[in-house]
């Protein structure tokens, strides 16, 4: 009987290539193929002594290779390409074989494709994969979602190539249809607003603290020790240090500064005006990157806009700690509005996500990984009902002793000129979360005005609308 695999990986850039090594480098037989079979060929001359691989160089191939049910994973460009590798795989499946799409697509497509998958009798797992080529090979955080059935059979198999910490997997079962990806968009969101934090601890440390990128590079080593332990803190360190060979500069001087994205950052902020969840820590973030790649915006007013010019030392001499103390309290802040995203979804979907499971997985492998997620996994722990990571005990402490030194930051960085839309946004969230009265009053007050959209009472029930135009008195609308 020839050998069957037990997964097959189709598309091998660098991803599906590292993913089906680290199949195969845990014992399992892998199928590979890909467009053009010189890909599959160089896996297989390359890497072939650690594992088993079964090239295929056809897609009929390459599913009659696989065992039942089959588990083919699909690691090509979200939107159109995978919507064609998906119709060109689906005719030669059997009921119960399942497509696991391991790239960030968006959730919608997900739950799109999933139902339609489902009329022809396949199961369609959308995942998340988080950890960058290294984390594909070595060990990823995986967020997976679809069907619990799919994930009966597939499950055993992520969990074995995924991070592990303690000796348990960073991969769950996320829940149904888009969930898993959605875990994955929501994930590189908050990545996108702790690296803007980042960014910003850098240029106040920089400008108002006058310290060289040599020097930073060990204020964030030093942070790394600490309650900041972090994947993004410790390769910041090693950014920061770098020299660049051609000028002898600083490597960050010499890169233009105009950050890209390929759209995840985007895409949790669109889902989370959609939910009405104010994610206003990854929307400054996502934002920033576009303000920043705005060159012609930026040419014209660069060096027209008055404003003061940041003078060394303003920060005093505990900037540092205060810098400190503004980036760990406005990264709860972010993490807190992602998650408060993942509950608004799960409830709007119905796909019953654990949190405290997601803090969990995002534990190692993945590109937020950090120290703190043990204490977002406690929270929820004790709590999966959770309105705000803001008033669990360990956050509370940490906000709470954070707070003077994260209102000097704030001021530090407008009185300098500095912007710092992250850490200003972080402080204002948490200064309205805790309001007793916001200002939404007058708004409803404005909009009953021009609009008799009408309002609420405080003291009794019902709506109310007052008669701007005429008496002004009030009826019951
Ligand atoms: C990961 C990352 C990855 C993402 C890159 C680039 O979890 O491994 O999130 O999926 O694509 O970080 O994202 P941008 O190009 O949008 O910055």
């Amino acid at each position: 009987m020839t050998e069957k695999a037990q997964i097959g990986v189709t598309g091998l850039a660098v991803m599906g290539r590292n993913l089906a090594r680290n199949f195969a480098r845990h014992g399992h037989t892998v199928a590979v193929h890909n467009r053009s079979y010189g890909r599959t060929k160089e896996l297989v001359e390359e890497f072939g002594h650690e594992g088993t691989f079964l090239p295929a160089e056809s897609a009929e191939d390459f599913v009659a290779s696989l065992e039942r049910p089959r588990r083919v994973v699909i690691m090509v460009k979200a939107g159109k390409p995978t919507d064609a590798v998906i119709e060109e795989f689906a005719p030669l499946l059997e009921p119960g074989d399942m497509i696991i799409d391991a790239g960030n697509a968006h959730f919608a497509d997900t739950r799109r494709r999933e139902a339609s998958l489902k009329e022809r009798g396949l199961h369609f797992v959308g995942t998340g994969v988080s950890g960058g080529e290294e984390g594909a090979l070595h060990g990823p955080s995986i967020m997976p979602g679809g069907s619990k059935e799919s994930y009966e059979s597939l499950g055993p198999l992520l969990e074995d190539i995924a991070a592990k910490v303690d000796g348990e997997p960073c991969c769950v079962h996320v829940g149904p249809d888009g969930a898993g990806h959605f875990v994955k968009m929501v994930h590189n969101g908050i990545e996108y607003a702790d690296m803007q934090l980042i960014a910003e601890a850098y240029d106040l440390l920089r400008q108002a603290g006058g310290h060289s990128p040599a020097e930073i590079a060990d204020v964030f080593s030093s942070w790394n020790e600490g309650r900041l332990g972090s994947y993004l803190i410790e390769i910041t360190a090693e950014v920061l240090k770098q020299v660049d060979a051609g000028t002898g500069k600083p490597f960050v001087d010499i890169v233009v500064d105009q950050a890209e994205q390929k759209g995840t950052g985007r895409w949790t902020v669109q889902s989370a005006l959609d939910l009405g969840v104010p994610v206003s820590g990854i929307a400054e973030a996502v934002f920033a990157r576009a303000l920043s790649g705005g060159a012609d915006v930026r040419r014209a007013a660069a060096g027209k806009l008055p404003g003061p010019a940041a003078q060394t030392g303003a920060g005093g001499a505990d900037l540092r700690a205060d810098v400190e103390q503004a980036l760990f309290a406005s990264k709860i802040v972010a993490y807190a509005q992602g998650f408060q995203q993942i509950q608004a979804a799960s409830a709007e979907y119905g796909w019953e996500i654990d949190p405290g499971a997601m803090a969990k997985i995002w534990r190692d492998g993945c590109i937020i990984r950090a120290k703190f997620l043990d204490y977002i996994k406690q929270a929820y722990d004790k709590d999966a009902n959770l309105q705000t990571l803001l008033v669990d005990d360990y956050f509370l402490d940490a906000v709470s002793g954070a707070q003077e030194a994260w209102r000097r930051v704030v001021a530090l960085a407008a009185q300098q000129g500095i912007p710092a839309p992250g850490f200003a946004s972080a402080l204002a969230y948490y200064d309205g979360l805790r309001a007793q009265r916001l200002p939404a009053a007058l708004i409803q007050g404005q909009r009953d005005f021009f609009g008799a959209h009408t309002y609420q009472r405080i003291d009794k029930d019902g709506s109310f609308h007052t008669m701007w135009g005429a008496e002004r008195n009030e009826v019951g609308a």
